[in-house]
């Protein structure tokens, strides 16, 4: 893998070696793996190029790597038991406010199933700052002042709502697939579960969305055009 990396890197800095390099690796791989091992000194001098450096504490292998993301979504989700009873305080539509209530209450049983994880892997239970789901919060909070309560604002907290759950989606599926590599089926079987609820919860969005509120949305631009008349 690392080898990999460093045939990308070093061909940056020379457009000329990239091109051969590439052509080579199409059609020989067992030739592109000698080129990959013996550019790899050539990296080291290019690495400044556009490389993160990696922080002290980064990353080596896939267990570290999982157990970072685990914190982070364990963080995600600590937030969203906050975020999502607030979202159905500002919903009318009874549809989207069950909906959300619901969600809180599955949003309880993915933290205690994320505590199982940690538990099955031998790791403490830590949340993370995930700047990415807090990023979609204040995106939703922002969504909820912009829009005026009712129709307008319930389609304004389904779009917001739905940008979380294809976050988690992807990242419970990521993690799947970690734990998966990993060996820790039970701790796979898990995070499985909270990917299908999470896929749910999308669905249920999609169709309040689709069945009513987007609808009644749409006629409250009618009323307004009609009241300017
Ligand atoms: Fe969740
Ligand atoms: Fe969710």
């Amino acid at each position: 893998m690392a080898t990999t990396k460093t045939t990308a890197n070093s061909t940056k800095s020379t457009p000329v070696a990239k091109k051969t390099t590439a052509a080579k690796s199409t059609t020989k791989p067992a030739a592109a793996k000698n080129t990959a091992a013996k550019s790899s000194t050539a990296t080291k001098s290019t690495s400044s190029r556009g490389i993160v450096k990696a922080k002290a504490s980064a990353a080596e292998g896939l267990k570290e790597l999982f157990v970072d993301s685990l914190k982070d979504i364990y963080w995600a989700e600590k937030a969203l038991i906050k975020a999502l009873p607030k979202m159905a305080k500002n919903a009318e539509n009874e549809n989207l406010v069950a909906g959300l209530n619901n969600h809180t209450a599955e949003t309880e049983e993915q933290i205690a199933r994320l505590e199982q994880v940690f538990q099955i892997i031998g790791e403490k239970a830590v949340a993370k700052k995930c700047e990415a789901m807090d990023g979609l919060l204040k995106e939703g909070q922002e969504i909820m002042e912009s829009t005026e309560p009712g129709p307008v604002r319930d389609a304004g907290i389904i779009a917001a709502s739905q940008k979380v759950e294809h976050y988690e989606i992807a990242t419970y599926g990521t993690l799947c697939a970690f734990a998966k590599t990993l060996g820790y089926d039970d701790a796979a079987e898990l995070l499985h579960t909270t990917l299908e609820e999470e896929k749910q919860a999308d669905i249920t969005l999609t169709e309040a969305a689709y069945n009513t509120i987007n609808f009644d949305a749409a006629e409250a631009d009618e009323d307004d055009e009609n009241e300017a008349e």
